[in-house]
Formats: C-alpha cells, structure tokens, sequence
C-alpha cells in the first residue's frame, strides 16, 4: 500500500465500484479473498491460466495414497515407515493363473520362491499344495524392507515394499488358521538379503519346486537360474521382463531361458 500512488489505490475502489465487486465482500474464507485480489490484479494486467480439476489434483501427492508409500527424503530415508504388522494388497495378474494349477500337478511339499513379497503368493500356492499333502514348508528370499528406490530401478520393481515383520506375521496367521480348519502344518523360512548373494546359502536338495521371481535384471535372473537349475525336478520363471510371460522349463533345458534372456535385451 505504501508504495502505491492515491490515484492507483482511488483506481482500484472505483473499478471494485464498476465491476460490482464492492457488492462481492460478504465472506471471509480464503478462497473468497483469493478470488477477490485475483480480480484486482487481473485488472493490474495479470494473466490467469484456469487448471482443471485432474491437473490439480496429479499436481500433488496424498502422503496418505498407498501408492506413495516408496517416498523417500533428500537422505534416502523413508518419510512414511513400512508397517511391521501389515502387509499390501494381494494382486492376481492374468499370468499367475496356471500357478495353482502347477503346483497340484506337481505336488511339492517344499516349495522355494525368490521375491516373497506381501507372501500372498506363498500362501496360494501353499493353499494348492495342501491338496496334496499334510504339511508345506515353505523358503522365502526378499529384499524386504532393505529395498530401495535404486534396486527398484535396477531389478525393474514397481511393487510397493513389505517388511519380514509383516509378512512373518501373516504367514504365523495363516500356519495357525490352516492348522486349525483343515488340520495341515505349515511352516517357513523367510531370508532378506539380495538374492545375488542369499542363494548361495541354501540347501538345494530338499526343494520340489521354485518360483522365481525377485528382481527382473538379467544378472538377477541368470543368478536364480544358475541357483535352482541342478537340483530341481521342475522350476517356474514369472514375473520376468514384459516380454516375456510364464514359463515352465524342464531341469536340464536351458535353452528356453537363454532364448528368453536374449528377447528380454
Ligand atoms: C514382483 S515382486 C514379487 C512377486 C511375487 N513373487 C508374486 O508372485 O506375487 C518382486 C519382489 O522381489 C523383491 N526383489 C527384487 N529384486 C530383488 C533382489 N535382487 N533380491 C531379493 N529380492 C528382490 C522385491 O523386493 C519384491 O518384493
């Protein structure tokens, strides 16, 4: 106001007087005076651009939105915590519905699967093999909470990110539900750690079958490969890059895979 000229301020309340905005001033909310003052520097010569209603809103991000959860800060830590008790919402993809049917064609009762994720994948197949036999032991690998937005980029994940806490729980909920309905035993072993350097620690030999399907980089996958290949009767690749869907290769066919890898570059 101080450094406005009497003429422009007398301008301004003769112009509120012609445009009917003196007759406007009946609220006191903020987007009323917004409105208001837009008016006046409209008439000072600013220019207003609308945004529709979906710009805005893609404009800004609901730390509360699930899908926002990977949020880091300028350090790389987490500005919303990974829940210790609860994991995401299970996802059925066209692709893994031959999954079940797999496994009650094979019957395995020690089933091993790299990229536990949320474990709801564990938990169906488990479900599957339970057709088959009285106890399932299950071997899960996963980054768990140690993902980060650079082996996202990296193994080409877009899934949200679970704690082992989280997910231990959910299997001692199903061991114990199952147990009590259906009178099966399930049982587990959930390792975090990058499957790059975890695999090696693992005893092949008591593994029917594997589901394959942590990271999606080449390396990755031919480190699975080269882990399960030896002892396994039959082992599964899915989830691999977009080109490629589920796959099931005999132990001692590797020529599917290097096909594969080869479309994948
Ligand atoms: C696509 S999700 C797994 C999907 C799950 N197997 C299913 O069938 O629903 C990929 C998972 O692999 C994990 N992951 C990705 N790269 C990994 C790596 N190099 N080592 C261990 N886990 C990895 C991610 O943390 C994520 O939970």
């Amino acid at each position: 106001m101080s450094r406005q000229v009497p003429s422009d301020l007398l301008g301004d309340l003769r112009g509120a007087y012609i445009s009917g905005e003196f007759s406007n001033y009946r609220e006191w909310t903020f987007p009323f005076v917004l409105n208001r003052l837009i008016t006046i520097y409209q008439a000072h010569g600013m220019r207003v651009q609308e945004i529709e209603n979906d710009v805005l809103s893609s404009m800004f991000v609901s730390l509360m939105d699930r899908q926002n959860m990977g949020i880091r800060d300028s350090s790389g830590n987490r500005i919303i915590q990974l829940s210790e008790t609860d994991t995401s919402p299970d996802i059925l993809p066209n692709r893994y519905r031959q999954l079940a049917d797999l496994v009650r064609f094979y019957k395995p009762s020690c089933i091993a699967e790299t990229g536990t994720w949320n474990g709801g994948r564990a938990i169906e197949m488990a479900l599957a093999a339970f057709q088959n036999s009285d106890s399932v032991h299950y071997i899960g690998f996963d980054l768990f909470e140690d993902a980060t937005p650079q082996t996202d980029h990296e193994e080409f994940n877009v899934k949200p990110h679970n704690t082992k806490a989280a997910v231990q729980k959910r299997f001692e909920e199903f061991a114990e539900h199952i147990k009590e309905k259906e009178n099966k035993t399930f049982t587990f072993e959930l390792t975090k750690g990058n499957v790059r350097e975890t695999l090696n620690k693992l005893d092949k030999t008591k593994i029917d079958l594997a589901l394959i399907g942590s990271g999606n980089s080449e390396k990755t996958v031919q480190i699975e490969y080269n882990a399960f290949k030896m002892s396994l009767l039959w082992w599964l690749i899915i989830s691999l890059p977009k080109t490629m869907r589920l796959r099931v290769f005999h132990q001692r066919n590797t020529k599917g895979l290097s096909r594969s890898l080869t479309r994948s570059r």
